[in-house]
């Protein structure tokens, strides 16, 4: 993985974005290909993986319970190899990432060894409750800072039974830990959402001979049913659309602007963010629509159009809750005022999303006004955002790419500090944008 440089950033505003921006491969697909490729039976090639920081966790996650991976980079392919999972001899260090450690505690808590998992200073402040929880109804020992609900959290699984589960946030997260965990367990595994979260693991279990059944409000599968290899060992990872927002909201707010950003997963559970372009008036076409390993796929090329105010709400969150820092740096360029809520779940994120964006955009020099689940921005498009002082990224990717886009419409050099922060999810991703924008 190739990393970026610590300590402040200068970033220059200015440029018109255009040509082909290529993104790296979906993260959520990333983690569940190592998981799953471990699990099953025989060898996996794996094309398209993200090279960040998040996935590398869990490859070595997946090392240290027995299971031989080997590490491409974003051109190159990985392989995971195969193996009975086995006690992991030290502590595992899941980093920055919500998801390696939410789905490897699922992971092993079918298992009766024990495993301890920690991460860094933002992973240790965010909710764990939400899985220790239901893991032990089910019959898992889980403990934790307190109470069990912050990590470092201490495993010790085996004969677990089945359980329906509502859960009080819509969390993939949440439910791809329980139907792992279900997979060693007796009984059926059901969770419940308000809205559904992103169906990646739903998708993935039958193409390893799970079956699973899709509710209107959730899913259930048969537990302790074994995966068995597809015909095909191999699994293609798409674009992550989580990663193309920062490009399409770019190309948005850039008068003049067109970029192409080709194979981009569009998951209907994850595509919210075409739905808050097209709301915004951003200029949008979907080329070469196709399916890819059984997620959807398309070229996108975005820019131009004439930018209105937007709302984003209820059932839309969740299909883009990770493009909410992106969104609400393309509302500031959007005239009028607009509205983000339902979506207090952003203050469990890498950071506290509500709060740093409303930081970003008030040292922007935007008004937006705080509320508990969620902001008004009210757009300022005419004229240079007036930047006041540096701008800190809060330990957050999201944030630090958030932060860069909006730079591109500073008034002046913007000094971002915490920017290698990008390396969870994006590693190369201020030369990505320095090359896609013509000065
Ligand atoms: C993810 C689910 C979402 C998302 C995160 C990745 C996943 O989190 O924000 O970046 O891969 O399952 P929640 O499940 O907490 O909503």
């Amino acid at each position: 993985m190739s990393t970026t440089q610590q300590g402040p950033r200068s970033l220059l505003p200015g440029g018109v974005p255009g040509g082909t921006v290529v993104v790296p491969g979906d993260k959520s697909l990333s983690h569940r290909s190592l998981i799953f490729g471990a699990l099953a039976p025989g060898d996996y090639t794996l094309h398209g993986m993200s090279d960040g920081a998040d996935v590398h966790a869990t490859a070595s996650a997946i090392e240290a319970l027995g299971v031989p991976v080997t590490r491409g980079s974003a051109e190159t392919p990985w392989t995971v190899g195969e193996g009975d999972l086995e006690e992991p001899a030290d502590v595992i260090d899941c980093g920055n990432s919500g998801t390696s450690m939410r789905l490897l505690t699922g992971l092993v808590a079918g298992h009766s060894f024990l495993s301890v998992l920690t991460g860094d200073v933002s992973l240790r402040r965010r909710p764990m409750g939400r899985i220790a929880g239901p893991l032990r109804a089910m019959g898992a020992s889980v403990d934790g800072r307190d109470g069990g609900r912050l990590a470092p959290l201490v495993v010790r699984g085996g004969s677990l039974s089945g359980i329906e589960h509502r859960s009080p946030v819509p969390s993939a997260q949440v439910k791809s830990c329980l139907l792992l965990a279900g997979l060693q367990a007796q009984g059926d595994v059901v969770v419940r959402e308000e809205h559904r979260s992103r169906d990646h693991t739903e998708r993935m279990l039958p193409a390893f001979g799970v079956e699973v059944e899709i509710l209107d409000d959730g899913v259930a599968m048969r537990g302790g049913q074994s995966l068995v290899a597809p015909a095909n060992r191999t699994l293609a990872v798409p674009a992550d659309i989580s990663a193309a927002a920062f490009f399409a909201v770019l190309a948005g707010i850039r008068p003049g602007a067109e970029l192409t950003l080709p194979a981009v997963g569009t998951n209907p559970t994850r595509d919210g963010l075409l739905e808050a372009l097209d709301a915004a008036g951003v200029g949008l076409t979907r080329t070469n629509e196709r399916l890819v390993a059984g997620e959807p796929v398309a070229d996108l090329v975005v820019g131009g159009g004439d930018l209105v105010a937007f709302e984003v709400g209820g059932a839309l969150v969740p299909r883009l809750i990770d493009e909410i820092p992106v969104l609400a740096v393309l509302a500031a360029r959007c005239p009028g005022v607009s509205r983000f809520c339902d979506a207090a779940d952003l203050r469990a994120k890498e950071s506290d999303r509500i709060t740093q964006v409303v930081r970003l955009l008030t040292a922007l020099g935007v008004r937006v006004d705080e509320r508990p689940d969620g902001f008004d921005v009210h757009g300022q498009p005419d004229g240079s955002f007036a930047v006041q002082g540096a701008i800190d990224a809060a330990h957050d990717h999201r944030i630090a790419m958030a932060a860069a886009v909006a730079a591109t419409c500073a008034d002046g050099p913007v000094t971002l500090t915490g920017a290698d922060s990008v390396d969870s999810s994006f590693p190369g991703f201020f030369s990505t944008l320095e090359r896609c924008l013509v000065r």
